[in-house]
């Protein structure tokens, strides 16, 4: 009987963003989103197997993370799994977390993962994406590769693949501008919004035209039309929380500095786009060749603490080893060297 598994799972950024859930139960979401998984921007999960008469579950993040919602995802997907044992459940991540860099996403799909290794049977995918998503609704669309889209409902095909990792090389870059968690989580920004912002049935609206254009820019690997939709979506996402009661601003100065050196880089030829999620940082699409080149250009930024470099991902794995950095306890120090840049560092 497998006692210990171990998973990895990537991150994701929204190029339609999830921001709003649908009234009542089952974490569904207002909108339909579609996001490209990040190869890694990583979290890794360990779960082991407790002696019965152990009786509770134990959890823990590292570094510390919200660990009354990870007892009762916990206790939740073992319900649904079968799982009779308690478990030791451990997530760690490789990168900032709860800073809007998509970490909840990364670790209950990894959690989720490891999870269903020790599942009675064989559960779907379709299964295990409605699971992840108790947890955190992005996280459902970690446990795909590439370009994946996610819809209202737990039918199957709510969470599909668009287009895996390999039709598209795109370059991410995310120039990270503050280290420490965001001021008010996603859920409660979302619960904020939905209730107090005018903008919001607009907003939602707007998202399936978004939605339309950017399946076409990703079938046709159009990288203008695509961030060209990013970017507006990005920014209608931010306006519709800025007009909640009271106003939701995730952005710091050198998020803004950041926006406009992307549209510096644009105005001097160089293609690149941003999308914010619900955090300080940026991330930046741009073609594999000119990554150097924007990355130095974010790094230069004043206030832009690192720039990490990533690439369309794969869908989460268990691996029989655990991933070295999250054996070191493990922030982006110990991402690889090509994966990042430190300010002021020669490439
Ligand atoms: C701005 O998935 O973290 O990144 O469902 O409450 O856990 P919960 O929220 P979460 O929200 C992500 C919001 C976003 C946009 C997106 O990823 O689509």
């Amino acid at each position: 009987m497998t006692t210990v598994v171990w998973a990895v799972a990537n991150a994701n950024v929204a190029l339609v963003k999830y921001w709003g859930r649908a009234p009542g139960p089952g974490h569904q979401p207002a909108g339909t989103s579609l996001s490209l998984t990040l190869e890694g921007l990583a979290s890794g999960a360990r779960v082991a197997r407790r002696p019965p008469r152990a009786g509770a579950d134990r959890v823990a993040w590292a570094p510390p993370g919200p660990v009354a919602e990870l007892g009762r995802f916990v206790a939740h997907a073992r319900a649904q799994l079968g799982i009779e044992h308690p478990l030791d459940v451990v997530v760690t991540s490789n990168f900032p977390v709860a800073a809007g860099l998509a970490s909840s996403a990364s670790a209950y799909a990894a959690l989720t993962t490891a999870l269903a290794a020790l599942a009675t049977g064989r559960p779907s995918a379709d299964r295990l994406a409605a699971l992840a998503r108790q947890g955190s609704g992005s996280a459902c669309r970690s446990m795909l590769g590439g370009f994946v889209q996610w819809r209202p409902g737990d039918d199957v095909g709510a969470v599909t693949q668009v287009a895996p990792p390999e039709h598209w090389p795109l370059a991410v870059l995310v120039a990270v501008t503050a280290a420490g968690p965001k001021r008010v989580p996603s859920r409660e920004g979302m619960r904020r919004t939905r209730a107090s912002s005018p903008f919001f049935e607009a907003w939602l609206a707007a998202g399936e035209a978004d939605l339309a254009a950017v399946r076409e820019a990703v079938r046709s690997r159009d990288l203008p039309a695509l961030g060209a939709v990013a970017e507006r979506n990005a920014l209608r996402m931010h306006a519709t929380a800025l007009g909640a009661d009271p106003p939701l601003l995730y952005w710091e100065a050198a998020t803004v500095s950041v926006i406009r050196q992307v549209w510096r880089l644009r105005e001097g030829g160089v293609p690149a786009f941003f999308t914010v999620d619900a955090g300080p940082q940026v991330k930046v699409l741009c073609e594999p060749g000119d990554a150097e080149r924007v990355g130095r250009a974010l790094a230069d930024v004043p206030g832009v603490l690192r720039v990490l470099r990533s690439r369309p991902g794969g869908a989460p794995r268990t691996v029989p080893q655990p991933p070295s950095w999250a054996l070191s306890g493990g922030l982006s120090q110990n991402l690889s060297r090509d994966l990042s840049w430190t300010v002021g560092e020669a490439v």
